[in-house]
């Protein structure tokens, strides 16, 4: 690469030697193009494909490229102490102005996650035909994290936030997450599930917006496939 480079170098400075000086800025944005082009991602999974940067070793890009989203748990029941660690880490991610408009909630009361699933079942009796290794309704973890926000500009931004934060701590501990929308929806706004909304014991004014599903994973998936081109460098003045 680093030849490659200096190569590209080379032909610049013999074009300067010829060239008026504007024929060679332009000649020089194009070399810069290639150069970029050449090394950076063109697209896929964010996992094999070479970056410029070199990756290896660096603990927060491996869990980053690293964590899936996973659906099934072993019956190993998480430490308390990972789930307040990974919840501590949630808190800790930047919100605006710091107001902390959230509450998180960890859930690991086996009665819990039996109930819901039992009214979940109820709603749907279908569900548990469609994933084979049913074991309850937050994705067959062991554990669950709600995340809730008080209604309010950038609370969706700062809730977000502090989700990546808790599945990247829970990944570099070796547990597997879910980001649940589904549940959530079940479980709030329906006079039928009202008893494990209010075991949330959330504030008021505070809406349940998600949770994350948590445990020891029994599934290495794939990465799903993501879109490079979503990404873009602004050329300022346009070329
Ligand atoms: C806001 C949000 C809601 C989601 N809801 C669900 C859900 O209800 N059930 C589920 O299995 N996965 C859910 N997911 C997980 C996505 O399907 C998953 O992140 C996506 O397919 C990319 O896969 P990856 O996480 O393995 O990279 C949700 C993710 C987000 C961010």
């Amino acid at each position: 690469m680093i030849t490659s480079i200096c190569c590209k170098f080379a032909v610049i400075v013999r074009i300067i030697m010829h060239y008026n000086m504007r024929l060679i800025y332009l000649i020089a944005i194009g070399l810069t193009a290639l150069v970029a082009t050449s090394s950076a991602p063109a697209g896929g999974d964010g996992n094999t494909e070479e970056t410029a940067v070199s990756c290896e070793g660096n603990p927060v890009i491996e869990a980053i490229m690293g964590r899936r989203s996973i659906r099934a748990y072993k019956d190993t029941p998480v430490e308390r102490e990972k789930l307040l660690l990974i919840a501590q880490c949630g808190v800790h991610a930047p919100n605006a102005m710091n107001r902390q408009n959230w509450e998180v909630r960890i859930i690991d009361s086996p009665a819990y996650i039996a109930r819901a699933t039992e009214l979940f079942l109820k709603a749907n009796p279908n569900a548990a035909q469609r994933d084979p290794n049913f074991k309850n309704m937050f994705r067959n973890a062991p554990a669950v994290i709600a995340v809730a926000g008080k209604a309010g500009k950038f609370t969706d931004v700062d809730c977000g936030l502090l989700g990546e934060n808790i599945m990247l701590a829970a990944y570099s501990l070796g547990l597997g997450t879910c980001c649940l929308g589904g549940a959530p929806a079940f479980i709030a706004g329906k006079p039928e599930t009202a008893e494990l909304y209010e075991a949330l014991q959330l504030s008021e004014g505070y809406e349940l917006l998600y949770m994350i599903a948590v445990g020891y994973p029994d599934e290495e998936p794939q990465a799903k496939p993501r879109d490079y081109s979503k990404i873009q460098f602004v050329e300022y003045p346009r070329l």
